[in-house]
């Protein structure tokens, strides 16, 4: 195989001696190829390496050709396909065309023939990018998961799609609720290591004490429970995409041991003495404000450093103009659905309420009030009277002056309550367990999220709910 990153050109036939001549006439008129014999090669091959043109013979040893080719569509590559057919084959030809190749070329054929099929096909795939390129600039409304054609989300589109190419580390910062997993995703989606493991650590949810080795791995006997040895999140990821989710919550100690990983790419399982080297792309995210962490110590300034190569902030919800409507409309068919349910819109009143609302909890917490009113609801257009708390008529606000910031109070930031609130009295550690629990389930039960908003650390809370397991227990 050619040692090129990514060659222009694939050529997929099992007999040698042909791919030999096949190559050397792509040779000479300036092309370099790579070749391949078996079709499951080649798709894994096309898959993590985009090639331009793949030059397919439909009749491998280990499968049709032409399911390479129904793939490539499928999964809508930007790859171009010319099929090589047998002579007296036109069924196998028009078959292919009607699949989606560019061209067919049958065998035996000239060099020349060869090379202008492949010029021919490599000039309409270029057009054919061009003309994507300026359409998805005039405006995405669906992008690998993100739903919204708003303005302010066009630029991380398209950050999104050239950082995936690179294997620089993007730094995602945004609210609880904005998008941050799904942008992760996307990148790895969208990048050269889409076939290989994204894996995904959020290092707010496990304890200190276990981290290191869901990171690193451990070897048997590093520690109580330790019984075999196990593999972390960094050898898993081999090739692929690391995702260090909720980063500012990650301990000072494992931010020495993650930025000397990042500085050597090599580094030690928990009670192991091995250096282990693995070719991984780091992605991180955080609802904090990183500068700020790093400002009070709790976050290593030249770790920032190391990580900030890209930086990617997702917008709150509510600086979204439209999208708000465009992912509940969106929400609702989905959810109808799934609960066989018959809604196919909403009221225009209740448009208006959800587009003024402000969304603290974003698009997560949009999720939560539309599957709210199909599960507790029926009929095809949700009215007012559907409405949920925060967004009953009457208890709403329209979004705020200043926009919140996530951590503007734990309830529901956002709302007023013209209603006078029942004040609870007990005792005082009942009343923290409440306030907690409530946080937790408003958050999905993602405790670093709750903390946020509680603002504590996550540790609290697990000291916490430790205590409570306890005194439970007596
Ligand atoms: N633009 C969008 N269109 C459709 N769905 C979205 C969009 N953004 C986020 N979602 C969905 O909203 C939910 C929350 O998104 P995600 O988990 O990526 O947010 P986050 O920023 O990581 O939140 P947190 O800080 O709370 O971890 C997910 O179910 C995700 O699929
Ligand atoms: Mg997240």
């Amino acid at each position: 195989m050619d040692d090129t990153d990514r060659p222009d050109i694939l050529l997929v036939e099992d007999v040698p001696s042909l791919a030999n001549v096949y190559r050397e006439f792509l040779r000479k008129a300036g092309f370099a190829s790579t070749h391949l014999s078996l079709g499951r090669e080649a798709q894994d091959y096309v898959r993590g390496h985009l090639p331009k043109l793949v030059i397919l013979d439909l009749q491998l040893p280990d499968m049709a050709g032409i399911e390479i080719l129904r793939a490539i569509k499928q999964e809508e590559l930007p790859t171009a396909v010319v099929v090589i057919t047998a002579h007296g084959s036109i069924n196998t030809a028009v078959e292919a065309m009607q699949a989606g190749a560019a061209d067919f070329i049958v065998k035996p054929f000239s060099a020349e023939r060869l090379v202008v099929t492949v010029r021919n096909a490599l000039e309409q795939h270029r057009l054919r990018t061009l003309v994507n390129s300026f359409r998805d600039d005039m405006g995405r409304s669906r992008f690998h998961g993100f739903i919204g054609s708003s303005l302010p989300m066009q630029p991380v589109y398209r950050i999104i799609e050239n950082a995936a190419t690179s294997k620089a580390t993007v730094f995602i910062t945004g609210e609880s609720g904005t998008g941050k997993e799904v942008c992760a995703e996307a990148i790895h989606r969208a990048s050269p290591r889409r076939a290989k493991p994204f894996i995904a650590i959020n290092c707010g949810a496990i304890p200190k004490d276990l981290i290191e080795s869901e990171v690193f791995g451990h070897v048997k006997g590093a520690f109580t429970g330790a019984t075999a040895d196990r593999d972390g999140a960094a050898s898993r990821a081999d090739g692929g995409t690391l995702f260090l989710d909720e980063l500012c919550e990650m301990d000072l100690n494992l931010q020495t041991k993650l930025l000397r990983f990042l500085q050597t790419g090599s580094f030690t399982r928990v009670g192991g003495s091995k250096v282990e080297k693995v070719d991984i792309r780091i992605l991180c995210a955080t609802n904090r404000n990183p500068q700020t962490e790093v400002e009070e110590g709790r976050f290593r300034e030249d770790l920032y450093y190391r990580l900030h190569v890209i930086p990617i902030h997702l917008p709150p919800l509510r600086d979204r103009d439209d999208d708000v409507i465009e992912i509940a409309r969106a929400l609702l068919l989905q959810y109808s659905k799934e609960e066989s349910k018959e809604f196919s819109g909403f009221l225009p009143e209740v448009e208006a309420i959800i587009k003024n609302y402000a969304w603290p909890g974003n698009v997560r917490q949009l999720q939560n009030v539309i599957r709210n009113i199909v599960v507790l609801n029926d009929g095809q257009q949700v009215g007012l009277d559907m409405l949920p708390p925060p967004l009953t008529p009457g208890l709403t606000i329209a979004r705020p002056i200043a926009p919140p910031v996530a951590s503007a109070g734990a309830s529901n930031p956002g709302v007023l309550s013209s209603a006078p609130t029942a004040i609870a009295v007990g005792p005082l550690w009942r009343i923290e367990k409440d306030a907690i629990e409530r946080a937790i389930a408003a958050c999905d039960g993602n405790i670093p999220r709750a903390a946020a908003l509680l603002e504590v650390a996550p540790s609290t809370i697990y000291r916490k709910k430790q205590a409570w397991d306890e005194m439970a227990a007596r």
